[in-house]
């Protein structure tokens, strides 16, 4: 069938597709794209959900209902966008992330389940009753408003450098409820709010860690992400280089740091916190089985 948004108006109220149909077309779409997606069905689902502001379960009991002539134009444009590559967080302008429903936007990374083991391993650290908490490079803001939604009397605070990126926090913290957790917008610790800083008994950071000739750049979703939330220097260790030695600057005695990083990573990692004195150095595997966060312990000496 030939679809365009002309060919699909027969009034100025009611298209001529069904919710059934539309979600017909948009699957054909997808599997006629350049790059086909492996979630079709799904991505039709979500879309048109979005779209008519129903879940998806509404989509198959009202099969038949016609969808409006803006509905589908909106429906389609996203369609459209879809076929192109572009991340269905961002289409749909959210994401869920831990308990979290999340706003996103292409100001930075869409939080993703890796992140989730993150958040897991500092809740199972050995962390004071009202713990000072910082998030650097903070994002979207889903590390540090997870870690406060389970943690009501830590003091989480979030660094980003993209303006955009923090405003998207706060908007978070504000739709979470959560807006005793403070971000500020700076460099890494630099960023950091006098009564913020100091002492920390955890730094956790998902930073950028991908080499900038890492082939997986040009693959999938991270194609649309900021390449400042992804690429690091020095074959992606910069910045874990960077946020490990300020951290030893502001840890309390036996805090934490906490670091995601790539799969292949893990011994760098754990070799960088080892020399700079950190003790309790270990590394925990993802769900698919990569090396993926790395946590260490900070001693009674400044590096
Ligand atoms: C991999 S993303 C992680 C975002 C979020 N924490 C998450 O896990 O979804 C890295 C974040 O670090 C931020 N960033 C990059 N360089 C930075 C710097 N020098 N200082 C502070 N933040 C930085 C980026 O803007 C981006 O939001």
């Amino acid at each position: 069938m030939k679809v365009s948004l002309e060919a699909s108006v027969n009034s100025s109220l009611e298209s001529s597709y069904t919710r059934e149909q539309a979600l017909t077309i948009a699957k054909q779409e997808f599997a006629a794209a350049t790059s086909p997606s492996d979630s079709a069905r799904l991505d039709a689902e979500l879309l048109l959900g979005h779209v008519l502001c129903v879940a998806s379960a509404s989509l198959y009991a009202w099969p038949d209902k016609r969808i409006t002539v803006s509905q589908w134009q909106s429906f389609w444009r996203l369609v459209q966008d879809r076929c192109l590559g572009k991340p269905i967080a961002y289409l749909l302008g959210r994401q869920g992330f831990w308990t979290l429903d999340l706003q996103v936007n292409v100001s930075t990374l869409i939080p993703r389940p890796e992140t989730e083991l993150l958040v897991e391993v500092v809740l199972g650290l050995n962390l004071p009753v009202q713990a000072n908490v910082v998030d650097l490079g903070s994002g979207s803001g889903a590390i540090a408003l997870a870690l406060a939604s389970e943690h009501l009397q830590w003091n989480v605070a979030g660094v980003d450098q993209c303006p955009d990126a923090v405003s998207l926090a706060k908007t978070n913290a504000s739709k979470c409820n959560l807006e005793r957790v403070k971000f500020y917008q700076g460099n890494w610790a630099q960023g950091l709010a006098k009564e913020a800083s100091k002492p920390l008994h955890c730094v956790v950071s998902n930073p950028p860690y991908i080499d900038a000739e890492d082939p997986h750049l040009q693959q999938g979703d991270v194609r649309f992400e900021p390449i400042s939330a992804l690429v690091a220097g020095d074959y992606g260790m910069a910045d874990i280089n960077i946020i490990a030695r300020q951290a030893a600057q502001l840890l309390a005695v036996d805090g934490w740091i906490a670091l995601e990083h790539g799969y292949d990573q893990g011994l760098k990692v754990a070799h960088l916190l080892t020399s700079l004195g950190f003790y309790s150095v270990s590394t925990e595997y993802d769900y698919n089985g990569h090396p993926r966060v790395t946590v260490g312990q900070w001693q009674n000496k400044r590096a």
